[in-house]
């Protein structure tokens, strides 16, 4: 099969870990006889630097031309680095908001895992954890307070900013489908996470998830208000299957389930359209104050490149193999070292590559 992959290193740690990734895509290719080009495209800070702007149309034409878009990270110290000093629309997450709404990736994919091998790594109580935890945070990505009307004014010397949670019923109604669909592969229980009690948008989002369910009679459906969930997370995170919850309850949620495995150097994420194109990212940041120190945690992205070739290409066997890979270093007791715990081997970016490359034959 030809791949034809869009590929954004950016920013921070963001290209030793891409660097890595593709390393484990080529060994794919040639085990499985698949032949892959990579078109880099410039984000985030790596553009300001280039081209002054976070995004530019031809970024996003190549992106649109790909089959698929493989991304690191993006952005860098907000205090310290000079590209916050640029106007809001200008710096860094600019550019990932417009590459996500460009190319209508409104549903977003974070699974969070606690992985048997790394419960250790698990911030909770033994008594919590020890039941395990495998969810997926299904995260509406294109609307919401992140794309509504927002200005700052000045009323009578008072100054003034607005912000605007916007949702139509169309919106809610394609990422809810999304949620069952993918619910209906796994244990079909949903989760709707709102603020229905005091949001006119979440009441709305529980009336059209509720329309949806109707269609999804194997599955589950329950209702849960996002300050409970918060906390829900951290009490009993094994009751949760598929959470399904507006673009910015999902922002915080996921950041929150990602920290309760200890691990989110390992947590993968998949930002989907209505086809089969995907934007394949880690669910962590671009760590700048480890950036060029070898030491990053390649894995995460190495797992998005893995649901990329699931989600785009509906190449399973491979994803599978890469997987597998994973499971397979980590039995071995090899860690990078924010999941390093005693009596394992500590290794780097660039030799956990090696080393889940050598997996895959
Ligand atoms: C994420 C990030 C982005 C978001 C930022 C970088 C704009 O936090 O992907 O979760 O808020 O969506
Ligand atoms: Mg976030």
């Amino acid at each position: 099969m030809k791949l034809n992959i869009g590929c954004i290193s950016g920013d921070g740690i963001g290209p030793e870990i891409v660097a890595e990734a593709r390393k484990i895509l080529d060994k794919v290719a040639l085990v499985y006889g698949h032949e892959i080009t990579y078109t880099d495209i410039l984000m985030g800070g790596a553009s300001i630097d280039v081209h002054g702007v976070p995004l530019t149309e031809e970024a996003i034409q190549t992106a649109k031309a790909s089959d698929a878009v493989l991304m690191g990270s993006i952005g860098g110290n907000t205090t310290t680095s000079p590209w916050y000093q640029l106007p809001p629309n200008l710096r860094p997450e600019a550019g990932l908001l417009a590459l996500r709404k460009a190319l209508n990736l409104f549903a977003n994919l974070r699974p969070a895992i606690l992985y048997d091998e790394l419960a250790d790594a698990c911030p909770l109580k033994k008594e919590i954890s020890s039941a395990g935890f495998d969810m997926i945070i299904m995260r509406e990505l294109t609307g919401g307070l992140y794309f509504g009307e927002r200005y700052t004014t000045e009323e009578n010397g008072l100054r003034k900013a607005v912000d605007t949670l916007t949702y139509n019923e169309n919106e809610i109604r394609r990422i809810a489908i999304k949620g069952f669909d993918i619910a209906m592969k796994r244990r079909k229980k949903v989760t709707s996470v709102d603020k229905a009690n005091v949001l006119d948008s979440s009441r709305l989002w529980r009336k059209v998830v509720e329309e949806v369910a109707a269609d999804y009679p194997e599955v589950t459906l329950e209702h849960m208000l996002v300050d409970n969930c918060a906390m829900q997370l951290v009490k009993d995170p094994a009751q949760f299957d598929v959470i399904l919850t507006e673009n910015m309850f999902g922002d915080i949620l996921s950041d929150e389930a990602s920290m309760v495995t200890g691990s989110i150097g390992m947590l993968a994420s998949a930002s989907l359209n209505d086809s089969k194109f995907g934007l394949y990212e880690p669910s962590h940041g671009s760590a700048p104050d480890i950036a060029g120190k070898g030491i990053a945690n390649p894995i995460a992205t190495i797992l998005s490149a893995a649901m990329m070739l699931r989600f785009s290409f509906d190449l399973d066997r491979e994803a599978d193999a890469i997987e597998n890979a994973v499971k397979n270093i980590l039995k071995k007791g090899y860690r990078t070292v924010d999941i390093m715990s005693e009596g394992c081997t500590q290794v780097g970016c660039k030799e956990m590559g090696d080393l889940l490359a050598d997996e895959i034959r």
